[in-house]
């Protein structure tokens, strides 16, 4: 990791004063230096907004902001650039999460002045381009699910959840079912759809899951009743394995009157070889940051489309997009939608991206991404199962769960082997998810690595495997080569340091 060694001046000689990490920009402040002046008209501007905020909300004193010069910020935010791992610097086998590569293009696109300069009050007909762009993505993508119902709103997976759900009461509530409050959720699912079904006013219901890891169907038949208004299932599950009776699910769950909502967040897995709609599902999401690359947006600035069956459809967020064969319009009239779920178009670049990505592969391409996702998945898979117990079968999706059971018997637990991983430069998988799995390292490589990465970290893991049976605290010391090494976490968390020292 990088260091930065510094010199000093004493009695017109220069030496090398100590071996530090590279410097705050706190540290690289000098009194009087600046970046950038503004002109006189601005500084009058300014002086005059100074003067007009009454006194008692004035500073009392400057703020203590560093005095750097254009190239001293420009090194900082480079510098502090290097110190995260990311999918542009490394392989990044985050389980369920999916940091997958984004093509550059896709950057570019989204970043063209008729994309991201469109104002949202602009009238229809200005805006012509982006409006196709947002009808064609949302055909393509029911055409993909086979729910032709669409919307682009949703801003996250975890959103795109709380959206359908909230289509969905109103669909109950228009026949007159507005008792069926329940939604019944398998112990592997991401903590999102139970959160999802709380602030939607409902109730989770929590079913195990099999033997085989899979829903078990003769407790999903008990829980059944009149108030099942869903069921939030998963396919492929976050074990990876493809819920195999996903048939007699909906099957179960349709003759009670109830819908299926399909968490997505794994489509990547099935995308142009299997259509959800075929199987079962009634409303979906989709994180497009996982099966058509953009940035993940943390739960808030991505976007996490939803599509639904023509029944569902009128209950979707409002405005529907318009074509009538020539020109394309906002539909207002939408009297029984849910209203709207984000500002404006939601985010209209993240959609220019999906947009991007789904026009760049074809039609071919995007079957590709299923194959590759399951392909990379099973050959990493194979290289590590016989050094970590695989839970649940030798054969997954596009990701999968081994244990560190054996290793936590020999005194490095998983946390240990996901920090120990950082040591050779990548970053860890998902640990202790899902919950159901003892010693969890859920891993999924995506399609875009090449089998030369995937070897690497296989060699990797394998030697954290080896180190761990010949001496524990080899791995239990690590990281020991990141800008910030093993720490207290206790103490990171209960203590945390917030901010600079210097900085105060
Ligand atoms: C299975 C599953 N469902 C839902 C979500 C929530 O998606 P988002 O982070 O886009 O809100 C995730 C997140 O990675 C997930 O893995």
């Amino acid at each position: 990791m990088s260091q930065r060694i510094k010199i000093a001046q004493k009695d017109g000689k220069v030496s090398v004063e100590e071996r530090t990490s590279a410097a705050s920009i706190f540290e690289r402040s000098v009194p009087g230096r600046t970046g950038f002046s503004l002109p006189a008209e601005s500084a009058d501007t300014a002086k005059k907004v100074d003067d007009a905020i009454p006194a008692r909300f004035r500073r009392k004193s400057r703020a203590a902001l560093p005095e750097v010069g254009e190239l001293d910020v420009v090194r900082h935010f480079t510098h502090l650039s290097t110190r995260t791992l990311g999918v542009d610097t490394t392989f990044y086998p985050l389980g369920s999460c999916t940091m997958k590569y984004n093509p550059k293009i896709n950057e570019d696109i989204a970043a063209l002045p008729g994309n991201c300069h469109v104002h949202p009050h602009q009238p229809a007909d200005t805006m012509q381009g982006l409006l196709k762009v947002y009808h064609d993505t949302a055909e393509i993508l029911g055409k993909l699910t086979g729910l032709p119902g669409v919307s682009l709103q949703p801003a996250a997976g975890a959103h795109g959840e709380f959206t359908a759900l909230l289509v969905m009461k109103a669909y109950f509530e228009s026949r007159g079912e507005a008792h069926r409050n329940e939604v019944i959720i398998p112990d592997t699912a991401h903590g999102t759809n139970p959160a999802s079904a709380l602030r939607c006013g409902l109730e989770a219901v929590n079913i195990q899951s099999d033997s085989r890891g899979r829903v078990n169907i003769e407790e999903l038949k008990s829980r059944l009743g009149p108030n099942t208004a869903c069921m939030m299932i998963t396919n492929p599950n976050t074990l990876g394995l493809f819920e195999d009776q996903i048939h007699e699910v909906a099957e179960l769950i349709h003759a009670a009157g109830a819908l299926i909502y399909l968490d997505g967040a794994n489509f990547n897995a099935i995308v142009g070889r299997v259509r959800p709609a075929d199987f079962g599902a009634d409303m979906m999401h989709i994180n497009v940051h996982k099966t058509f690359s953009i940035p993940h947006g943390g739960g808030g600035p991505g976007a996490g489309p939803i599509c639904v069956r023509d029944f569902l459809a009128p209950f979707l967020p409002a405005p529907h997009i318009k074509f009538d064969g020539t020109s394309y319009s906002f539909d207002h009239n939408c009297p029984q939608s849910i209203g709207k779920v984000r500002s404006y178009f939601g985010n209209v670049n993240n959609v220019m991206r999906t947009y991007v990505y789904l026009r760049q592969l074809g039609e071919e391409g995007v079957r590709q991404i299923a194959s590759y996702a399951v392909l990379n998945a099973n050959y990493l898979l194979s290289l590590l199962a016989g050094a970590y117990d695989v839970p649940f079968g030798r054969r997954c999706m596009h990701e999968f769960v081994i244990n560190a059971t054996r290793q936590k018997n020999q005194g490095a637990r998983a946390m240990d082997i996901a920090k120990k991983i950082l040591d050779y430069g990548f970053h860890p998988p998902t640990t202790y998810f899902p919950l159901i799995v003892p010693e969890a390292l859920m891993i999924e490589p995506t399609e875009t690595e090449s089998k030369e990465t995937l070897e690497l970290f296989a060699a990797a893991m394998l030697e954290i495997a080896r180190l761990s049976a010949e001496d524990s605290s080899q791995v239990t010391a690590a990281p020991q080569s990141t800008p910030v090494t093993r720490m207290d976490e206790l103490a990171a968390a209960r203590q945390p340091v917030l901010s600079w020292p210097d900085s105060k």
